[in-house]
């Protein structure tokens, strides 16, 4: 663990790696979803026959690391039972080939892709059975490769698990249903178990390892310097940025938290042990990571629907901030905002910090005939977050493990298919998924070189 700070990208394995259910891999949840959608989720980026191109490319950049997820249902088909060793050996493989090239994996141990018989069985996360499947999957991911993989992620944007409805049931429920809180709240709090039980085991089992949340930063200003408004920026700060950390750090759900479970008459599941595991010591992270897209605004009374609102990162009503510009998205461009929001998270909770994904995804990459991709707008956004990241790691002095910008190779969107692009790396989805090179690419090849120094004009 001598290295400080690790320049690379970031991807899921349910919009990057495909290989369906090639080599014994089970359903998830999105396997499902291209049934009712037709988005490929089976071939994605297809990581599964590229990887070693893949990784090929991301050391020509100079990555140092590389946040990437395992699936799930590709070790254990059914969520539990019995482990599925080809599947145990294309994860070592793609480790061992990102080691070749002193690439240090950070690895997601849930990035959504729940498995599907989980959902049909138990319900999903609401069942302390898929909290157990969890639990045997995580000793399973520390025992096959405690060796190699030092730096684990327990679960993806955790922090919107209550705004997420039916994310994994069998069942929609609507806010109207009798069941719908205590569900939610069942759910919600089986996957902080999940937080906590895979720490812990962390700790116990690769003592030299680090392991830290994950969550969706969602950066709220007052729209206003009226204090109403201020208010309401961090009422939405504290529901949706700090109470899941205040939760991580101390082991107890805070009185706000309490409050809610009280108003809408909720019964917790848990119990003595499970209490005593979030207090353990061991139980605690060692680091924080996050997604920064955008910021937003709040003001007081009704807040009006963000036009984006119905993306999964957006799951609250919003102001747009009259300040700023928007990508072609809708999602505003807010740098000094990332800069804020790492000094803001170091303040309160005293942990290093890694940003695991960032960037620009827009429908407007533009294949060449001779190849090349002109992404300067890219070029433009990261370079503007990169100066707040080094900002924030040179004169703030917050200790900033790494910068991993989403999609570093062309994925699949959460909110969408392929369209939405955010890599270095432009994939050819519509026909033979070969790889180019974007003008991006060798522009982060020499941020890297530089250890973010060399920018470029803008
Ligand atoms: C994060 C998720 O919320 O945002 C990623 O962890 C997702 O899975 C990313 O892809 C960007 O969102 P989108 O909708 O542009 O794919």
């Amino acid at each position: 663990m001598k290295k400080q700070f690790f320049w690379g990208g970031s991807a899921s394995a349910f919009q990057f790696e495909g290989g369906g259910t090639e080599g014994g891999k089970g359903s998830s949840i999105y396997d499902i979803r291209e049934k009712e959608t037709g988005v490929t989720y089976s071939v994605a980026s297809d990581f599964y026959h590229h990887y070693k191109e893949d990784i090929s490319w991301m050391a020509e950049m100079g990555f140092q690391a590389f946040r990437m997820s395992i699936a799930w249902s590709r070790l254990f088909p059914d969520g539990d039972g019995v482990l599925n060793q080809e599947g145990a050996d294309f994860y070592r493989n793609v480790f061992l080939e990102l080691k070749k090239y002193q690439i240090e994996p950070v690895v997601t141990l849930f990035h959504w892709d729940l498995p599907y018989s989980l959902v049909q069985r138990y319900d999903g996360f609401q069942s302390k059975k898929t909290l157990q499947a969890f639990i045997q999957y995580c000793k399973t991911c520390f025992g096959l490769y405690g060796d190699i993989v030092k730096y684990w992620l327990t679960l993806n944007e955790n922090n919107l698990g209550l705004m997420l409805p039916s994310m994994y049931s069998n069942k929609k429920r609507r806010k109207s249903d009798a069941d719908y809180w205590q569900y939610q709240w069942d759910s919600y709090h089986n996957t902080v178990m999940a937080h906590f039980y895979a720490v812990r085991l962390c700790h116990e089992m690769i003592p030299d390892a680090k392991v830290g949340c994950m969550m969706a930063s969602s950066l709220a200003y007052p729209l206003s310097s009226d204090p109403r408004d201020v208010r309401a920026a961090q009422i939405h700060n504290q529901k949706v940025n700090w109470d899941e950390l205040d939760l991580f750090t101390t082991g107890r759900y805070n009185t706000r938290m309490q409050q809610q479970m009280k108003e809408a008459a909720i019964t917790l599941n848990t119990s003595e042990s499970e209490r005593a595991v979030m207090e353990d010591a061991s139980s605690k992270m060692d680091f924080i990571s996050f997604s920064y897209y955008f910021s937003v605004c709040m003001r007081d009374g009704e807040n009006k629907n963000n036009e984006n609102a119905k993306t999964i990162q957006m799951l609250y009503a919003a102001y747009e901030n009259p300040c700023l510009e928007k990508s072609t998205f809708g999602w505003t461009i807010d740098p000094m905002g990332l800069r804020i929001f790492i000094n803001e998270l170091y303040d309160r909770y005293k942990l290093p910090v890694m940003i695991v994904e960032n960037g620009l995804g827009v429908k407007d990459d533009i294949l060449n005939e001779d190849g090349t991709v002109h992404d300067e707008y890219r070029i433009a956004y990261l370079r503007e977050h990169i100066q707040a990241v080094n900002q924030a790691r040179k004169e703030d002095h917050v200790p900033v493990l790494g910068y991993l910008p989403w999609g570093c190779i062309d994925l699949y969107s959460a909110s969408g298919d392929w369209s939405k692009r955010y890599g270095f790396i432009y994939v050819d989805f519509a026909h033979d998924l070969k790889r180019y090179r974007k003008d991006s690419f060798f522009w982060y090849q020499k941020v890297i070189a530089s250890d973010g120094e060399e920018l470029g004009h803008s």
